[in-house]
């Protein structure tokens, strides 16, 4: 950066009660610079007008959380307190008032000497440490020991912030804890909130509450509304309002949304959002993908995209075996995850036949096959595709660019089950994020959610316990199947199968 930190230094003594002196050095920046936090919200203690940049230093001085300040020389002489440091909660950046000066204090480890010793020594006195209930000095508020530098660094205050579990480093009068995926954040952030479950009255509904919900999916218009397979009912449910604490929950598809026509364990199901509202389904027990126009069933009537018949095995190119996720590109094929033929078919618009563009009709573990493949995830934008290899206990990344068959690489999982963070055990749903090209991935056997930074080698448990443990309270999933993430990716949706209910989770 191009500005002269060093410019004008001088060592300021502070005089305190009892004659002790702090002492600590002020850096000064060259007239035309200002300080950014990262959080102004948070981070501003105060802004005051004083006379001269020697009258902002000692109002600095004066709290004991400032360590950086910005002073307006002339014209509105305004100066702003801020806790910060310009490596990790903010930056020195030209400012737009040529009279604009930065002043930082210099935190250095001999501030910090009088650490964990007894306050008989001078802690009481020094702006850098406190006297805690045992009489040791400590880290004061907003801060926390770091033994590597030997000082009490400003804890972090930006939810989601990496952190590292030994430090105290997330702002705790925020409510931040380091959680098990070391960010910042609620620990909240770990609780599910249930949408519905097997007590919840459904509109239309013949039964009470759902049963083994498996696909969800989401679109966004007024508030967050989701759509729902459950596969005991064998009916799609419609949640309205799901991000908010009363949504109203109905039938959308009936079990027999036509005379002979009964849905026969619904899967998961992609409703092209770009394309009027088509909602495309997996109607796995009838090997068949059907297709509801703009979200409903009466008229036009549903059209069969894929005709199946239940029951029967067969390699045809025409046909699916139990086909599990469905998902379409932007320019209107469809790929299908057809399960029990270990494949990936392909179907272009109006086609009346698929072609097998992964996997061979042979459960395998080389790169180009497949083990019961389930989730599928299309990313039109870079022509990509993403399979959860559920029984390989892999996630499968295959380029689209060229011809098939494709050949997949392995971008999570290690190709035997186990709930070790760079393992999986029989994945199912899977998401992309847009944002950051993070895979979620639903581990349903480890009955949890992963993270998988792009290019990670491991994953972080993000819902659900991080060892694999079954459970229903509002920390732990029981077999989870299906996952939705919102927009700007702030909340995620799971349907939790075996405990029969929705998850809603906050993201960070
Ligand atoms: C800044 O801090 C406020 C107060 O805690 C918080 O609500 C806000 O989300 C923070 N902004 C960012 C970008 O983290
Ligand atoms: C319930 O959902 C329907 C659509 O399914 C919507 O028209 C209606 O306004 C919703 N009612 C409330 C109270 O949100
Ligand atoms: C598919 O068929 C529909 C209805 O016949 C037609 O409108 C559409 O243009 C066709 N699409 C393609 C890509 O051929
Ligand atoms: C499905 O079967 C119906 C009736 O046998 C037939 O009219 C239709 O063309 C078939 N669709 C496909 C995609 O093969
Ligand atoms: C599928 O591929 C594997 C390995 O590439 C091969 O061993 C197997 O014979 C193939 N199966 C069929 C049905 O082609
Ligand atoms: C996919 O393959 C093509 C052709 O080899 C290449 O140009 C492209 O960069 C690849 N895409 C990604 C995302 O790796
Ligand atoms: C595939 O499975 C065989 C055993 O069936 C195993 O020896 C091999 O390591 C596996 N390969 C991968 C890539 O997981
Ligand atoms: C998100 O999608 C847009 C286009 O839809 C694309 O330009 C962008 O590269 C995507 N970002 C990631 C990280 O995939
Ligand atoms: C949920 O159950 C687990 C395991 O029994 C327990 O560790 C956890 O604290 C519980 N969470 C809540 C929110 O009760």
């Amino acid at each position: 950066m191009n500005w002269n930190i060093s410019c004008l230094v001088i060592v300021f003594f502070l005089n305190i009660c009892n004659g002790y002196i702090s002492q600590s050095l002020i850096r000064w920046s060259s007239y035309g610079y200002e300080y950014l936090p990262i959080n102004q919200s948070i981070q501003l203690l105060s802004s005051i007008t004083v006379k001269s940049s020697r009258e902002c230093l000692d109002a600095c001085h004066k709290n004991n959380l400032c360590r950086i300040f910005n002073y307006e020389t002339t014209g509105h002489q305004q100066c702003q307190l801020f806790e910060g440091d310009t490596k990790r909660l903010g930056s020195i950046i030209l400012s737009a008032v040529s009279s604009s000066i930065v002043g930082i204090i210099e935190i250095t480890p001999s501030l910090y000497i009088q650490y964990g010793q007894s306050c008989s020594s001078t802690c009481i006195e020094s702006r850098y440490l406190e006297c805690n209930v045992n009489s040791i000095c400590e880290c004061p508020e907003h801060t926390y020991w770091d033994p590597s530098v030997m000082m009490c660094l400003l804890q972090l205050p930006l939810l989601g912030a990496s952190c590292d579990h030994n430090l105290n480093m997330c702002r705790e009068d925020l409510n931040y804890v380091c959680l098990q995926f070391n960010q910042c954040g609620p620990l909240s952030l770990l609780y599910g909130v249930t949408i519905a479950d097997i007590n919840t009255i459904i509109d239309g509904s013949p039964t009470v509450g759902m049963d083994y919900p498996m696909g969800v999916t989401i679109y966004e218009t007024d508030g967050e509304s989701l759509i729902i397979t459950d596969s005991g009912t064998a009916q799609i449910v419609h949640v309205n309002n799901a991000d908010k604490s009363k949504s109203n929950i109905s039938v959308l598809v009936p079990n027999s949304w036509a005379s002979g026509e009964t849905l026969f364990y619904p899967y998961e199901m992609f409703l092209d959002i770009d394309d009027s509202y088509k909602l495309y389904l997996c109607d796995s027990g009838n090997n068949r993908i059907v297709m509801f126009s703009s979200m409903q069933y009466v008229s036009p009537p549903p059209t069969i995209v894929i005709n199946g018949s239940a029951g029967v095995y067969t390699q045809d190119l025409d046909k699916l075996v139990g086909p599990y996720g469905v998902k379409r590109d932007n320019r209107g094929n469809l790929y299908i995850t057809d399960f029990y033929n270990h494949r990936v078919m392909f179907w272009s618009p109006n086609a009346t036949s698929g072609v097998m563009i992964v996997g061979n009709n042979t459960a395998g573990n080389d790169s180009t096959q497949l083990n019961s493949p389930t989730g599928l995830f299309v990313d039109s934008y870079n022509s990509m595709l993403y399979v959860t290899d559920t029984w390989n206990h892999r996630i499968q990344l295959y380029n689209l660019t060229g011809s098939p068959p494709y050949k997949g690489i392995t971008i999570a999982g290690t190709g035997s089950a186990g709930s070790d963070e760079n393992q999986l055990n029989g994945p199912c749903g899977i998401w992309v994020s847009n944002k950051t090209g993070a895979l979620y991935v639903v581990d349903s056997s480890n009955n949890r959610i992963q993270r998988w930074d792009k290019g990670a080698k491991a994953g972080v448990t993000i819902a659900g316990n991080p060892n694999g443990n079954a459970g229903s309270n509002a920390t732990m999933l029981n077999i989870p199947n299906g996952i939705a993430i919102n927009t700007d990716e702030t909340r995620m949706y799971i349907t939790d199968s075996l405990n029969s209910r929705i998850q809603r989770f906050d993201l960070i």
